[in-house]
Parts: structure tokens; C-alpha cells; sequence
């Protein structure tokens, strides 16, 4: 897939830009205030506008990365213009795919796309649904987002977990990555230093796996030494509830965003 428009290119829309251009997409580029996205005037391969019936025009794929309050109006804007063959992908969050195919041509192929916000730094965990027509695209869609982290293909139904796991789960995680600076602080480090530590000793741990693939016990197992001082503090902070409170934690976030999506 080369032609790609971005409808809505504020945050979201311009982080997917950068790594989609470095990949080698054609873009365009649209939103109201053409005058923000005055950094990308000079770029090779990119198209400004404000009109979106333009944007769409000989895209191949379009992905819709406006607020979810002004989806509703873009899509109605855009429907009549579209080809059967154009592949949609909302990133809208909490609008469900039932709710976008009312919204668009019977038979368009239709993505839903959630990444997080690390987006913006190529290492979004981006989860994708999509509707009958669009299944045939997810391949290809899926190997557009790879361009900003990792991808992975859900049932639609899963889509709120997944929001919770991967777009809530930044700040559960970054919320743990400051207790550990504090920690460090406490054993006589400046918080710069105690946040660089611990920062980079998250990452470490999390390319541990990922490079890998092992299961986190068995790179657990690797820093345990029998009456070592990790086991003791493993087991104080298990005593704790450690692994009980983010369980709760993510299924009370769950609880909340279903409740949301009932309202
Ligand atoms: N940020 C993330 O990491 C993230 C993660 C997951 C999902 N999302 C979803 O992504 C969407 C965008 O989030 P964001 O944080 O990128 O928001 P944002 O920075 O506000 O970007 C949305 C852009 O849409 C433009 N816009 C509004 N109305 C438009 C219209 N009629 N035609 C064309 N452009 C229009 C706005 O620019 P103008 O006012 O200049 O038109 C704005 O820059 C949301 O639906 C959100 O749920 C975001």
C-alpha cells in the first residue's frame, strides 16, 4: 500500500505520519488549521489540505484520526465520495464498529485501530478489528502500523480489554516506573538519577521478553538467588499485593470502560 490519507492529523495523525513516511507512503495530510502542520510543507511524498473530500481522493487507505466527537461529521462528509475499494480505519476510541458501518457505504472495508501513545515514539502496541469486508485488509493495515511499534489483530469484541492492557496500561506502568524512583530516592539517590534507573531498567526488563520470547519467570528465575535480596524483596511486595492490585486494578479499569460504553 503506498497511498495513504490521515483525516484529522493532529497528535495521533502526525506520530503514524512520521513513521509512515519512513517507511516510504505516499501522504496526505488534512485538518482545519493547515497552518499546524506547517512542518511537513517541505517533506517529499506529502500532501497538505483542509478539504477531506480531497484527501481521499486516489487514497488507498484512509485513517480517520480525528476526536471521536467529530467522527460522526468526517464520516458523513466523506461517505458519498468513497470507492468501494478505499479501506477505512477509525482510531476513534470507544466507537464501536457496528456504529461506523451506519456511518458508511454498505460494504466499505472497515478497520478499527487502537494504539497507545507511545505512538509517537514508534513503540505503540497498536490492536486492530475489522468489520467482513475488511478482513481481506488486515495484513496489509497491520504491516502499516508495524511502522509505529507492534500490531496485533483482536475480535472486535475485545477491543475495550485491549484499551485498557495497552492504552490505560501506559500509565499503569509509568505509575510503577515512579514508585521505583521513589524507592531509589529513599536509598540515596537523586530522583534524576533514581528515574533514569529505573527507567531504563524497565525497558531492559521489557526487551528481555521481547527480544526472547521467554515467559517472565524464567528471566525472573536468572535474578533470584536462593536467600538472595531479590526473592526477599519479590516476596515483601508480593505479600503486599502487588500482583493482586494491578489485577484488580486492570479489571476495575475494564468494569469502568464497559460502563462507559453502555452510557
Ligand atoms: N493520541 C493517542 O495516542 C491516541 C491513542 C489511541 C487512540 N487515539 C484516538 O485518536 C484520535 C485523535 O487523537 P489525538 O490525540 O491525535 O487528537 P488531536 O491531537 O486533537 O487530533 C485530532 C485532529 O483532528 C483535526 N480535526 C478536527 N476536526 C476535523 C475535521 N472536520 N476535518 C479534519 N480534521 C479535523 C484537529 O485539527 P483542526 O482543529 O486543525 O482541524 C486535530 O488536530 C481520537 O479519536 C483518539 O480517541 C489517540
Amino acid at each position: 500500500m503506498q497511498s495513504i490519507s490521515i483525516i484529522g492529523a493532529g497528535n495521533l495523525g502526525q506520530s503514524i505520519a512520521t513513521g509512515l513516511l519512513q517507511n516510504g507512503h505516499q501522504l496526505t495530510l488534512s485538518r482545519r488549521k493547515i497552518s499546524a502542520l506547517s512542518a511537513w510543507e517541505t517533506r517529499e511524498n506529502v500532501k497538505l489540505t483542509t478539504s477531506n473530500t480531497e484527501a481521499i481522493q486516489g487514497a488507498e487507505v484512509i485513517i480517520l484520526a480525528v476526536q471521536p466527537r467529530h467522527l460522526q461529521a468526517v464520516l458523513q462528509e466523506i461517505a458519498p465520495q468513497l470507492n468501494a475499494n478505499q479501506v477505512v480505519v477509525s482510531t476513534a476510541a470507544g466507537y464501536g464498529i457496528e456504529r461506523l458501518e451506519e456511518l458508511l457505504p454498505k460494504g466499505q472495508p472497515l478497520l478499527r485501530a487502537m494504539p497507545n501513545t507511545a505512538v509517537s515514539v514508534q513503540a505503540s502496541m497498536t490492536t486492530l478489528s475489522a468489520n467482513t469486508a475488511g478482513r481481506d485488509h488486515l495484513n496489509d493495515v497491520s504491516a502499516l502500523f508495524d511502522c509505529v511499534g507492534q500490531t496485533l489483530v483482536i475480535d472486535e469484541e475485545q477491543m475495550q480489554a485491549a484499551t485498557v492492557l495497552c492504552a490505560s496500561g501506559i500509565a499503569f506502568w509509568l505509575r510503577l516506573i515512579r514508585a521505583n524512583t521513589q524507592g531509589g530516592v529513599e536509598m540515596g539517590f537523586e530522583s534524576d538519577t533514581a528515574l533514569k534507573m529505573a527507567t531504563q531498567t524497565a525497558y531492559g526488563a521489557a526487551q528481555l521478553l521481547l527480544s526472547s520470547g521467554h515467559h517472565p519467570e524464567a528471566e525472573i528465575d536468572r535474578v533470584t538467588t536462593p536467600k538472595g535480596c531479590t526473592i526477599t524483596g519479590l516476596n515483601v511486595m508480593e505479600h503486599q499485593g502487588m500482583s493482586s492490585a494491578f489485577i484488580q486494578g486492570l479489571s476495575a479499569s475494564f468494569e469502568k470502560i464497559n460502563e462507559l460504553k453502555k452510557q
